[in-house]
């Protein structure tokens, strides 16, 4: 039966496929769909107290590797093998829904990135209130 000789060809293609995959360029996780549905409380309401808060959160942890313009070229960011991406890439922001970027910032980037955990119980801990404000203010700030 020449199916039977091709079987281990079946079961070897995606693994053939995988090792293609993890060659080509890096790819940030992809938050599951539950956190791709939330809402994010301060969506249009982003004032001027918020932003300034969030804005000492920002320069404090996240700039020297996402940059001031939120370009990913902070000053940490030429020892990271993995960068990190260009907020400010017209268009990148606007097709990136906020329960992505709340996931990152709340569970971390990738096994290989540098972008740690930020969430409650993490070394950072901060809240889910302040990551949501942190989501907030890289769209107002960075999107283009
Ligand atoms: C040590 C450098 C570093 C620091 C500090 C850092 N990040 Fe990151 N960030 C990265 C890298 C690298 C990635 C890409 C992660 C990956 O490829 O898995 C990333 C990814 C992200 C993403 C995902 C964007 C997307 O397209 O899905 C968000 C959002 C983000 N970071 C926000 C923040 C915020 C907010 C802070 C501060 C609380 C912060 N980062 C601190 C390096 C950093």
């Amino acid at each position: 039966m020449k199916i039977v000789r091709l079987l281990p060809a079946f079961i070897a293609l995606p693994f053939v496929f995988a090792s293609m995959a993890n060659a080509s360029e890096h790819q940030i996780p992809v938050a599951p769909d539950e956190y791709l549905k939330m809402e994010n409380p301060y969506a249009g309401e982003a004032d001027e107290d918020l932003l300034k808060q969030a804005g000492k959160l920002y320069k404090r942890k996240c700039k020297k590797c996402h940059g001031s313009k939120g370009d990913g070229k902070g000053s940490s960011a030429a020892d990271l093998e993995i960068k990190p991406p260009d907020f400010s890439k017209p268009g990148y922001l606007a097709g990136i829904k906020d329960g992505q970027l709340y996931y990152i910032i709340l569970k971390g980037g990738s096994e290989e990135a540098e972008m740690e955990a930020y969430g409650p119980g993490t070394d950072a801990n901060l809240s889910e209130d302040d990551i949501w404000k942190l989501v907030t203010y890289i769209r107002e700030k960075f999107a283009k």
